[in-house]
This record gives C-alpha cells, sequence and structure tokens, in this order.
C-alpha cells in the first residue's frame, strides 16, 4: 500500500496547511517541514494507518494536541480525494488520527494487483536523462581456493543471493561478484607441494580433484610447518608466482580451476548465479592504491609497514589502529585488495564498475576490517557522495549443541554433505507421510519433491533467522511442517493449487481469474479483510527489505501470509459459497499464490503443485 499511503501523505500535508498555514511556513523556513508522521496502525482495530504529526505541533502551536487533530481531520473531511479514499477520520487517545481505507478502495487494490505482474511493487525509475542507472554490486560467497566451502559460506551464498534477487526484482542492474580468495603467500606453499607430489598435474588438468585438493591443503601445510628447505622453497614461489613466471602461473590456474568446479557444483545445486571476480583481478591496481593514498597524505610509515591510521578507532593501548597497506617485505594483504576493489567498483566505466551501492555479505567478524576499509575509501574520496557502502554481517553457524557446527566425529561439516543430508531426511519424511495417507507417487515426483523441500529448508532456515544472531542448525526443525519453516510456506501453495484444481479456474487467464479481473470483487468476512490487508503489506515490505538488507523481515510476512491464508481457508467456505463470494475468494487464493511464489522465489525458493 506504499502508494496509497503516498497519497495520504500529500493529503495530510496539505489539511495541515490549510488548518495551519503560518505554522506550516514557520517550520518551512527553519528547514524542518512539518511531518504527518504516517505509519501502518499499531493494532487492526485502528484501522489501516494511524498519523501521529498532531503531537509535535501542539508546543508551537500552544494548544492541545487533540484539537489540533480535530481542525487537521475537519480539512480532510473538506477534501473530496481524501473521501474517496478513507472512512471517517477517528482520534484517538492524546491526538492520534487513525485512517481507514473504504472498503471498495482496498478491493479495488487486490483487483489491480491481480492484473500486475509486479505484485503492487514499483520498479525503480530510471534517471531523467533517461540513462541507465548505476548498478549496485553484491559481493558475497567468496570462498577461498584450495579450502573447502564452509558453512559460513554457505550463509553468505544463501543471503547474498537473496539480497541481490530483491534488488534485481526492484529493477536495479546487481553485479554479483565473487571475491574469491585467489591469491596470497598460501600459493607458495601448494605451488611447491604440486611441483613436487605431482609434477603430472602440470601437464594432465583432472590430475587432481577438491576432495583431494583439501586434504592436499593439509599435507602443504604440514609440511610447511616442519620442513624448513620447503618453507624457502614456498616463499621462493610466492616471488616467482607475483613476478608472473609461467610454470608457476599454470599450476596457479589449476589449482583454481579445480576449486572452482567444486564450487559450481554446490550454486547449481542451489541455483545461484555469481560473477567470480577474485582477489587476483586487483593485483594490477595494488600499487596505484598504495601511491593514490600516499598521494592525498594518508599513508604513514610505521616500523617498515605502510599503514593508514583511522580515525576514532583505537586498540587497548589508546592508540589509534592503523590498516596496513603494505608490509615491510613489501607484500600486499586482504585490505589492500579491497580497498583495490572498492576504488575499482565506484569508479566511473571504463575504468571502474561504476556502482551506486556496494554490499558485502560476509560473517561478523569481518566487520571491523570493512569499517577499517570504508573509512580509508572514504577519506581518499573513493567513494562519491551519493555512494553507499555496507557491511550486511551475519552471524555464527552453531550445532544444536550451541557450539560451532562439526560432524559427530568433529570434522568440519562438508556442505556437500549438508545438502545431501537435507535431501534425504527429505525425502524421508515424504515417504513416511505418502505411506500414511495410502498415496503413491512415482519415483520422478519423490526425488523432485524431496530435492525441492530438502534445499528449500536449508535456504529457508537461515533466511529467516534474524542474520546478525547465531544460527542453530537443525534439520528436525526446518523440515517441520508446522511452524516459520518451507515446508509450511511451501504447503500453502500446494493447498491453493488443490483449490485451484477442484475449482478449475485460478490460472491467469482461467475464468475465475478473468472474472475476479472484470466484477468487483465483494468481501463480507473479517477473514477475508485480514487476508486482503495483508496481501497488500506485500509492496512495503519489499521496500523495507531493500533498505534494510534483512530477508528474515520477507520470511516473517511469508509466514504470517500463510497462517492468515490458512485462518480464512479453514473458517470461510471458498469453492461452495455462492456468487459473488466464491470469485472474490478465489482471487483472494490466487492473489496469495502469487505473492508467496513470488516472495518465496526472490529467497532462491522454487515452489511444488504438489507435495
Ligand atoms: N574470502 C573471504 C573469506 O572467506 C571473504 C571475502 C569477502 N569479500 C571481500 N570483498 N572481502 O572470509
Amino acid at each position: 500500500m506504499l502508494r496509497i499511503a503516498q497519497t495520504l501523505n500529500g493529503q495530510l500535508l496539505a489539511a495541515m496547511e490549510r488548518a495551519f498555514p503560518e505554522a506550516v511556513q514557520r517550520a518551512r523556513e527553519a528547514g524542518q517541514p512539518l511531518d504527518p508522521q504516517l505509519a501502518p496502525a499499531s493494532k487492526p482495530e485502528f484501522g489501516d494507518f494511524q498519523a501521529n504529526g498532531a503531537l509535535p505541533l501542539a508546543k508551537p502551536l500552544g494548544q492541545p494536541p487533540r484539537a489540533i487533530a480535530t481542525a487537521i481531520v475537519e480539512q480532510l473531511a473538506a477534501d473530496p480525494a481524501f473521501g474517496a479514499l478513507c472512512e471517517a477520520p477517528q482520534i484517538a487517545g492524546p491526538g492520534f488520527i487513525n485512517l481507514t481505507l473504504l472498503p471498495e478502495r482496498l478491493a479495488a487494490e487486490v483487483q489491480d494487483r491481480l492484473r500486475d505482474p509486479r505484485l503492487g511493487v514499483p520498479a525503480v525509475e530510471a534517471t531523467a536523462a533517461g540513462a541507465p542507472l548505476a548498478p549496485v554490486i553484491v559481493d558475497f560467497s567468496s570462498p577461498n581456493i584450495a579450502k573447502e566451502m564452509h558453512v559460513g559460506h554457505l550463509r553468505s551464498t544463501i543471503i547474498g543471493d537473496a539480497l541481490a534477487r530483491v534488488l534485481e526484482f526492484r529493477g536495479h542492474q546487481v553485479l554479483r561478484l565473487n571475491h574469491v580468495g585467489d591469491w596470497g603467500t598460501q600459493f607458495g606453499m601448494l605451488i611447491t607441494h604440486l611441483k613436487q607430489v605431482a609434477p603430472e598435474a602440470l601437464t594432465t588438468a583432472d590430475a587432481v580433484d577438491l576432495g583431494d585438493l583439501v586434504s592436499f591443503y593439509r599435507q602443504a601445510k604440514a609440511r610447511f610447518d616442519d620442513d624448513e628447505a620447503f618453507q624457502t622453497t614456498s616463499r621462493e614461489e610466492v616471488v616467482k608466482l607475483q613476478g608472473g613466471d609461467p610454470v608457476s602461473l599454470k599450476a596457479w590456474g589449476l589449482l583454481c580451476e579445480q576449486s572452482r568446479r567444486e564450487f559450481q557444483k554446490i550454486y547449481d545445486r542451489l541455483d545461484i548465479r555469481l560473477s567470480e571476480r577474485g582477489e587476483s583481478f586487483y593485483n594490477p591496481y595494488l600499487e596505484g592504491v598504495v601511491a593514490d593514498l600516499d598521494a592525498c597524505g594518508l599513508l604513514v610509515t610505521d616500523d617498515g609497514a605502510r599503514c593508514v591510521f583511522l580515525e576514532g578507532v583505537s586498540g587497548k593501548d589508546g592508540k589509534p589502529l592503523p590498516v596496513i597497506v603494505q608490509k615491510s617485505d613489501g607484500g600486499f594483504n586482504y585490505a589492500t585488495t579491497d580497498l583495490a576493489a572498492i576504488r575499482y567498483r565506484f569508479a566511473a566505466a571504463p575504468d571502474g564498475d561504476g556502482a551506486c551501492r556496494v554490499i558485502y555479505v560476509t560473517d561478523a567478524g569481518q566487520a571491523n576490517h570493512f569499517a577499517g576499509v570504508f573509512q580509508v575509501a572514504r577519506r581518499a574520496g573513493w567513494i562519491p557522495p551519493h555512494g553507499s557502502v555496507e557491511h550486511v554481517p551475519f552471524g555464527l553457524v552453531q550445532g544444536e549443541d550451541g557450539k560451532k557446527l562439526k560432524t559427530r566425529a568433529g570434522d568440519t561439516v562438508r556442505l556437500r554433505d549438508l545438502l545431501d543430508e537435507a535431501v534425504e531426511r527429505a525425502e524421508a519424511d515424504l515417504r513416511r507421510r505418502l505411506a500414511e495417507e495410502e498415496r503413491s507417487e512415482d519415483e520422478a515426483f519423490i526425488q523432485h519433491a524431496a530435492t525441492t523441500v530438502g534445499l528449500a529448508a536449508v535456504k529457508y532456515a537461515d533466511l529467516s533467522t534474524n542474520r546478525i544472531t547465531n544460527y542453530q542448525f537443525s534439520f528436525d526443525r526446518m523440515l517441520a511442517l508446522q511452524g516459520n519453516t518451507a515446508p509450511y510456506l511451501l504447503y500453502a501453495v500446494v493447498r491453493i493449487a488443490g483449490i485451484a484444481r477442484k475449482g478449475g479456474d485460478l490460472e491467469a487467464g482461467g475464468p475465475g481469474a478473468a472474472a475476479a479481473a472484470a466484477a468487483p470483487l465483494i468481501f463480507t468476512e473479517p477473514q477475508e479483510w485480514a487476508l486482503v490487508r495483508e496481501l497488500l503489506r506485500f509492496d512495503a515490505v519489499i521496500a523495507e527489505v531493500e533498505e534494510e538488507l534483512l530477508p528474515n523481515r520477507l520470511c516473517t510476512y511469508l509466514f504470517e501470509l500463510s497462517q492468515v491464508f490458512n485462518r480464512f481457508y479453514d473458517q470461510v467456505p471458498v469453492l461452495k459459497a455462492e456468487e459473488p463470494a466464491r470469485t472474490s475468494r478465489l482471487a483472494l487464493c490466487r492473489l496469495t499464490t502469487d505473492t508467496l511464489k513470488q516472495g518465496l522465489g526472490l529467497l532462491g525458493i522454487p515452489t511444488l503443485e504438489r507435495m
């Protein structure tokens, strides 16, 4: 109801202006224009909206707020456009104005949404000059080469993908960047080990695969830790690699390629699109970053290292903390790469991405790193005035015991195994239910449904908790048919698909849908109105997620919508109702399923017609 809220806001402002012209004028001159303080009603019995703008006017006007509210309401009553939208406003408490939309307005709004593939969510507008909008970058997933992708990367992948989908749906051009850890001193030891134990790998591309590559990493690390000669060779290897030695580069490329193939399997299963732009991409820009920082006077040499001291951030000893951009041995680090990345991302094309907003999805443990990088970039002038950078932090994944998630044997959990187990358990649940209901289904159906439910459960469990808190991983909880879970939501969609099959007219273009689009919808029952109001919140929820980057807001909404729908469907007859109630109620079913499918789609979760 964002559009309606905007209209109401304008009408309230105009009413305030007519009731108190001098006060409005004075406020405007003071640079603090009046605000009707319009918000969704805090309780359904207060109507749809409430406007609290009368209260702050009490002091400057020297009048009781209820009298001010009364004067505003009188002006509203004189506005025919307002009369076409709302019932007579009620004044409550000290001077709140409660607004209730006319039933026919709400019904017309439902009808508009039935015809609108965007379900009332406005698309971002192109600039006045018709120039394309500046891209939004979502930096997510970003695992490290030669290491297994862990549950932290899974969280980043799921959350980042959902945010990217919401931004794309709003019409933004989104660059989904995978800032893969594909560079660094660890490659010295990996390449040295590769050359010694598997020289043939340098001639055959498929000689090592990642399962091996992870233990390969461990072996290399073990040798590095207790073999001095190996250490020396590894250090020389880093220098060779950085110097562009072709054999070293080839070995590096092989290691990256092997990892990439393994990562891609996870992305394919989860339907994640990403463009890889790893740390190595920024190598040619690192010197320039340091030179730039030097030129703008930010660079200080401290103990041989070149760094920028942060403002307002000090360590235990009370001294300001540095961001080290070049180590005393001349090497660069994670922060230098991120500085190069941020500079590149905001720089105008063709020298960069020309982004207007850059979003980083990583665990909360990197908060200080990003705060430092953002501050340095800002002081260096790399972030344009309207550019925004946001770190989107998330908490740890814990086992049901509240400790770090581990396998029973105490090892780190491999993502592949975790997804397999979710699907296996979903399959077992499904087979149990089929047996109970004495239903028989073919294998293809069972596999498809189990895969969809299992993966949906993993994604939804992650997305539905506030990402900032730690998150307890529990297969039992995420696969439950009751509660705020993926199966519960998927089941609501299935239920409506069943109604459609029986009613035969829910499909877009079907007779019921066409009737719903033509005849005015008539609602009489409180359960219908509750569902109407819930459905019409969708646009505001999407706007909120876009702004606050909290996918759990969308999850909570979809859960509440399903609950309100189930109450409606349990208490009000639909297929057995008389016309015009039948058509109107089928229209609500259809808009509910459209909204659930769209909402789940934005979370990266496909739906089922049967389960
Ligand atoms: N590779 C890093 C890690 O595994 C995450 C990178 C996040 N993105 C960034 N621009 N620093 O922790």
